[in-house]
């Protein structure tokens, strides 16, 4: 059984049990859907003040929810749509302080102030999905939240190889 411990220390610190944590959650296991629901439960109750961690998958086309943490969620995003859809088309990570300053951010759960979202890049260059944290505080993800949420993204992409 998992044992979730703890974590502690300074904040690069703690994402690095956190991470440890995620690896030993993901080892010998590589069915996405099964990978995300235990990441999703991991980060959703180690850290602190987030209202939804979870992901969303692409199928060809948008972005189609995956296993999350938090309040029901809109079920599709178009790539060209709210910070999920920018994430994606991008391919790069989006750390917003305030979602309503965000053109077309779109607002799942109203008491969402702040999000990072993780585009989700297979080895091969072919476009997984995201991972989305939504939190109901304000500038809720600083540099070190950024770094340790890409790196479980990391393992998460890493298990499906
Ligand atoms: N706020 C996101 C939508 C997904 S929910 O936050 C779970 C966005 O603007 O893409």
């Amino acid at each position: 059984m998992f044992a979730a411990q703890t974590l502690a220390g300074a904040k690069p610190d703690q994402y690095a049990q956190l991470i440890d944590q995620a690896r030993a959650l993901v080892a010998g296991e590589r069915d996405r859907v099964a990978n995300a629901a235990n990441l999703s439960a991991l980060v959703y109750s180690a850290l602190p003040d987030l209202n939804w961690a979870g992901f969303y998958f692409f199928d060809g086309t948008e972005l189609v929810v995956g296993p999350f943490q938090g309040l029901p969620a809109c079920v599709r995003i178009p790539l060209d749509k709210g910070v999920c859809g920018a994430a994606a088309r991008t391919r790069q990570t989006q750390r917003i302080a305030d979602v309503h300053a965000f053109p077309g951010h779109i607002a799942c759960d109203s008491a969402s102030n702040s999000e990072l979202v993780v585009p989700l890049v297979g080895a091969d260059g072919s476009l997984v999905g995201v991972f989305d944290l939504d939190s109901p505080k304000h500038d809720r993800f600083d540099a070190d939240d950024q770094a340790g949420l890409e790196a479980v993204a990391r393992v998460f992409v890493e298990s499906l190889a």
